[in-house]
């Protein structure tokens, strides 16, 4: 869906270091968002024509409402920040492919690192309306104590949070596919930086366990035609061939993208 919506801004406040909580009022994209799905967000600024790729992280379909975690990165991130609940923002979306929930399983892993963590969040609620005796283990991995988010939210959907830390200031010191590696799942879910994810991929390879990632390439038109977000993926396991994140992913079966 492609269609630029005026969505009203409900929240937009700061809830870690340069990382904002963004809830719009936008009833019919709420109603067909899935989890891993994101929304292009303009700026308002006219001189950044182009949409900028977020995550949504939560959907609330009744209520008319989606959420999305955005870190502070240029330009238009830090004019999205600047505006103010009450006014309206420009949105294109939900755009994507999201993740597919498989619920012939019990044990599900999710794992997540930085600015990859929100779109899980979603998952999460996702995976426990579809499968209530789930067991959903978390697995989140964040530069320091103060880079950590929605560590209580995932706390509505998950039996088991571990939060991994690279200077070991919160939760478990060190890596977090080091952290799943101790768990007992039969499908695992991604979304974070390219190596995180290369690494859970082969993880996941190992184990012989599926595994669905969330690639957050860089984007410009976010809707097909620009080709700026190419990802290599083997086509029936052998040729290789580019496919675009924006539209044919961001989530992709991890055994088939090239790393
Ligand atoms: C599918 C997807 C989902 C994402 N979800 C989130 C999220 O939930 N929270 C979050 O904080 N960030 C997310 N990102 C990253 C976010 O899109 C960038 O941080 C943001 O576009 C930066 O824009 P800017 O104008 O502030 O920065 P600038 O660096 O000035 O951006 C310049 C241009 O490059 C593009 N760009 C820059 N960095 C990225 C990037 N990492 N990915 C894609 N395009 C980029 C911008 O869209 C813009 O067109 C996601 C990216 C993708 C592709
Ligand atoms: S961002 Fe233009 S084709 Fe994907």
């Amino acid at each position: 869906m492609s269609e630029i919506t005026h969505a009203k801004i409900t929240e937009n406040s700061q809830i870690a270091q340069d990382i904002f909580d963004l809830r719009i009022y936008s009833p019919k994209q709420a109603a067909l968002a899935a989890p891993g799905q994101f929304l292009g967000i303009y700026t308002g600024n006219g001189a950044m024509l182009l949409p900028r790729p977020l995550s949504i992280c939560e959907i609330d379909a009744p209520g008319g409402h989606l959420r999305v975690v955005y870190r502070i990165v240029g330009g238009g991130t830090k004019e999205i920040a600047g505006m103010a609940p009450g006014g309206h923002l420009r949105i294109l979306g939900p755009l994507g492919n999201g993740y597919a929930i498989d619920n012939t399983h019990r044990n599900f892993a999710i794992v997540g690192g930085g600015l990859g963590v929100p779109p899980l969040l979603g998952l999460a609620a996702s995976i426990r309306k579809a499968v209530p005796d789930a067991k959903i283990s978390v697995y989140l991995g964040f530069r320091d104590k103060a880079a950590v988010i929605l560590q209580q939210d995932f706390g509505k959907f998950a039996d088991e949070i571990i939060i991994c830390t690279d200077d070991g200031s919160h939760g478990t010191h060190g890596n977090v596919i080091e952290a799943a590696r101790g768990g007992d799942f039969e499908i695992a879910y991604g979304c974070g930086p390219p190596l995180m994810l290369k690494a859970l991929a082969q993880y996941a390879g190992q184990a012989n366990v599926p595994c669905h990632v969330s690639v957050e390439e860089h984007m410009a038109c976010c809707v097909g035609t620009c080709l700026a977000c190419a990802v290599k993926v083997r086509q029936e396991g052998v040729a290789v061939i580019n496919k675009r994140a924006c539209c044919d992913g961001p989530v992709f079966n991890a055994r088939e993208v090239v790393w």
